[in-house]
């Protein structure tokens, strides 16, 4: 029987700087996709793999991250006394047991290898999951749930893949494939943002990850990789000899909430997805698409 994966990091600590000026105040996981920050889809879908520690590696400005998760007694009592009963229901979303969740600092954004390790005292000797909250994957299955599942079997290291056209790949970590067996593949590479060109395949790796803990061991001995960063995918690269990593191909649409083009498509989507809000906005998508057309 493997050992259960029941902790998750979550790193927060980024700057944000594509959403300049908004990130100036306000952490990037707290901007809201319909209702929603998008760090309650990522909360959602730890907790739907069977995670039941939170761990947040934040940094300066990011106290909004913490109040979220915190009761709200003001808001709470007005609802209460007005007897609105479905938007306490709403609230509860937020509700964290106490002593599930942790806040850890990054005290300088040396990369997502760094803010990972800086978890590591409360990982010890486990496997973990890491979720990246602006990798938003609309899935019926949640994602990291269908990894936890393949996890059982091949235990390991899992990343999540994508495929991406070769014009993308060079902003992405790319697997190298050695067996393909479908939904997963064993690696025997990993190149971190290859140059154009260059990439081993259109597999990419997106912010989903359960990893052994022995990649916090790597992450303290690796110099610095791509971008002046201490590079996760260099201190999981580190385990390949060992035939112990996997890509793992989900099924489901992600969107890459930390660019303003991906931000904006998920909007679009998940509004489409709320049976209160489908029509308004489909109807209104239609009436833009129509005047471009006959603009055009
Ligand atoms: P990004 O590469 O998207 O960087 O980080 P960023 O700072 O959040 O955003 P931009 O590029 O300036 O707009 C990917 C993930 O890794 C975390 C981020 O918070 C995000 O969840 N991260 C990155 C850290 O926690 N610490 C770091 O030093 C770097």
């Amino acid at each position: 029987m493997r050992t259960k994966v029941t902790k998750a990091i979550f790193p927060v600590a980024g700057l944000g700087t594509r959403f300049l000026p908004a990130t100036k105040s306000v952490p990037k996981e707290i901007m809201t996709l319909v209702d929603r920050p998008l760090i309650q889809y990522a909360i959602d879908e730890a907790r739907a793999a069977g995670i039941k520690e939170f761990i947040f590696v934040t940094s300066r400005g990011k106290s909004a991250l913490e109040d979220y998760f915190d009761h709200n007694p003001v808001i709470e009592n007005e609802l209460k006394r007005k007897n609105k009963t479905k938007l306490l229901e709403v609230l509860k979303e937020t509700d964290m047991d106490s002593g599930a969740i942790a806040y850890i600092r990054q005290h300088k954004a040396l990369g997502l290898g760094h803010a990972v390790w800086c978890a590591r005292r409360l990982i010890a000797n486990e496997p973990f999951a890491v979720i990246l909250p602006d990798d938003v994957i609309a899935a019926d299955k949640p994602c990291l749930q269908q990894m936890v599942e393949a996890y059982q079997e091949t235990g390991g290291n899992m990343v999540a893949a994508m495929e991406v056209s070769p014009e993308k790949a060079s902003s992405y970590g790319v697997l190298d494939v050695k067996d393909d067996m479908g939904s997963l593949v064993s690696v025997q590479g990993m190149v971190e943002k290859p140059e154009p060109g260059t990439a081993p395949s259109n597999l990419a790796v997106i912010g989903r990850y359960i990893l052994t803990p022995q990649i916090l061991r790597n992450i303290n001995g690796l110099d610095k990789g791509a971008g002046g960063e201490l590079q996760l995918t260099d201190a999981i690269a580190q385990e390949i000899p060992k035939n112990n990593v996997y890509g793992y191909r989900f099924r489901g649409q992600r969107f890459d909430c930390g660019s303003k083009a991906g931000f904006l498509q998920a909007t679009v989507s998940f509004g489409l997805a709320r049976d209160d809000l489908k029509d308004d906005l489909q109807a209104y998508l239609h009436e833009i698409m129509s005047v471009e057309k006959a603009a055009q």
